[in-house]
C-alpha cells in the first residue's frame, strides 16, 4: 500500500506545482509578457498532465480493490 501513499503525496505536491504555474501565467499575461512569450500559457500543462494520471489512479484504486476481494484500506 505504500505505492497508494507516494501516489497521494505525488498528486498533492503536483497540485501546488500546477497552482504556481497558473498563478505564474496571470501574472505573466497582466505584464504583458504572453504576447512574446506564449509558453508560459502552456507552463501548467505538464503537471495538470501528470495530476490526471495520479488522479486517475486514485480514482480506479477503491474499485481495483473491490474486484479482488480485498478489504479497501481506508487509512491510505
Ligand atoms: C486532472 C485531473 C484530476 C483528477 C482525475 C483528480 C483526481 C483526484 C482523486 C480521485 C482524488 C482522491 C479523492 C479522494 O480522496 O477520494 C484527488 C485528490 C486530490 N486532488 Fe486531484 N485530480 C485531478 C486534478 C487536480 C488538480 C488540478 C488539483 C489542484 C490544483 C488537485 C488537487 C487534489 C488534492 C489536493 C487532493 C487531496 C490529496 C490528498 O488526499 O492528500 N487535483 N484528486
Amino acid at each position: 500500500m505504500a505505492w497508494n501513499k507516494r501516489n497521494r503525496q505525488l498528486h498533492r505536491q503536483l497540485s501546488i506545482i500546477f497552482t504556481t504555474t497558473v498563478i505564474v501565467a496571470f501574472i505573466g499575461a497582466a505584464l504583458g509578457l504572453t504576447e512574446t512569450a506564449m509558453w508560459l500559457f502552456y507552463l501548467p500543462l505538464p503537471p495538470l498532465f501528470l495530476l490526471m494520471g495520479t488522479g486517475l489512479y486514485m480514482f480506479a484504486q477503491p474499485y481495483r480493490t473491490k474486484r479482488r476481494g480485498a478489504r479497501p484500506n481506508l487509512a491510505q
